[in-house]
């Protein structure tokens, strides 16, 4: 059985909770055995609160993975997120990621609670970020994210590498957090806004080709590789407080790392020099992060 963890294919959930953290290297034995116990906690959350469709994911860093898989062949991208754009995309790079997502941010708590409580003090937390979707999918930015997200039946082909792959059911994950300065965004025009993104702001559309600037977002991140886009699964959802720091909680799953690192580099100025211009006039990554998801049998049965 080759089953993906839950927090991959759903669509639209309300609500996240990610944590990353460092496992105590002492202390794996103990790590493997919270991992077994995964799927039962999330059962007995799931039961309880069946409307929340809760789902959890639980990933691990190139510091950690090659001890932990049972074949070189099991998440064999996986490796250390490093800084890009000189310094633009800070690495902070952790052992272990724990992502929860559902509609409703009390089941989140609860089942984190759980989760954190069977880790124990064999890990150490470094970040917890709570996410929650905003009015018509939009972000802070006041425009709708997630449009050409693959749908239905189209995701699983781009978000969990497929049988008979010796890590079939897996995934790679990037948390990476942007924080948002507002007051500078709310200061342009929208037509400056829209052109920044690639996309117009109250509808929606894709600005026409001729009018997308090369360094728009999706200037940067829609691209093509021997005539086939390179797809990705976001999951990304709004985070912060009103009084202090906001901005995105940057999620995404890929059957291959290899997708997600080429719109990084894209944006980050490290293929042509051009970098996002959402970097210089709403959003700075504060955070990144690379992580494999094996699928929920190898979770619990862990080398
Ligand atoms: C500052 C943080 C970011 C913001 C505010 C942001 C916002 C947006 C918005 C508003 C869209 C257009 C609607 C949609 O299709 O979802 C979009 C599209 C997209 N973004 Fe981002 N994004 C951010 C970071 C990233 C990063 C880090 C990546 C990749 C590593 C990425 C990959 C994509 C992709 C693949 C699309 C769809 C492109 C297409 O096929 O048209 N985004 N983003």
């Amino acid at each position: 059985m080759n089953t993906p963890q839950t927090t991959i294919l759903p669509e639209g959930m309300a609500a996240c909770i990610v944590i990353e953290a460092d496992i105590v290297q002492a202390r794996l034995d103990e790590v493997r055995r919270a991992c077994k116990q995964m799927t039962a906690i999330l059962e007995t959350h799931r039961s309880r609160q069946p409307e929340a469709q809760l789902g959890l994911a639980v990933g691990f860093g190139a510091g950690v993975w090659p001890q932990l898989r049972r074949d070189s062949a099991e998440g064999a991208e996986l490796k250390p997120f490093r800084a890009l754009g000189n310094g633009l995309a800070p690495a902070t790079q952790h052992d272990i990621a724990l992502h929860i997502q559902s509609m409703s941010h009390s089941a989140n708590m609860l089942l984190a609670l759980d989760v954190l409580g069977a880790f124990g003090e064999t890990i150490k937390v470094a970040d917890e970020t709570h996410g929650f979707r905003l009015y018509q999918d939009r972000g802070y930015d006041g425009f709708v994210d997630g449009t050409e997200n693959p749908a239905g039946d189209a995701r699983p082909p781009v978000g969990v590498i497929a049988a008979p792959a010796a890590d079939a059911g897996g995934s790679y994950l990037l948390l990476q957090k942007y924080r948002h300065d507002l007051k500078r965004w709310n200061a342009l025009s929208v037509e400056r806004q829209s052109a920044i993104v690639g996309r117009s702001k109250a509808d929606d559309e894709e600005l026409p080709g001729e009018e997308r600037l090369p360094d728009s977002h999706l200037g940067r991140v829609d691209l093509k590789e021997n005539g086939q886009g390179l797809k990705i699964l976001r999951q990304s959802l709004p985070y912060g407080t009103a009084s202090g720091e906001h901005g995105l909680m940057f999620i995404a799953y890929c059957a291959r790392l290899h997708n997600i690192e080429q719109q990084l580099l894209s944006m980050f100025g490290e293929t042509d020099g051009r970098t996002d211009l959402l970097l210089g006039n709403i959003s700075t990554a504060i955070s990144g992060s690379y992580y494999f998801v094996p699928s929920q049998e190898r979770l619990a049965d862990l080398g």
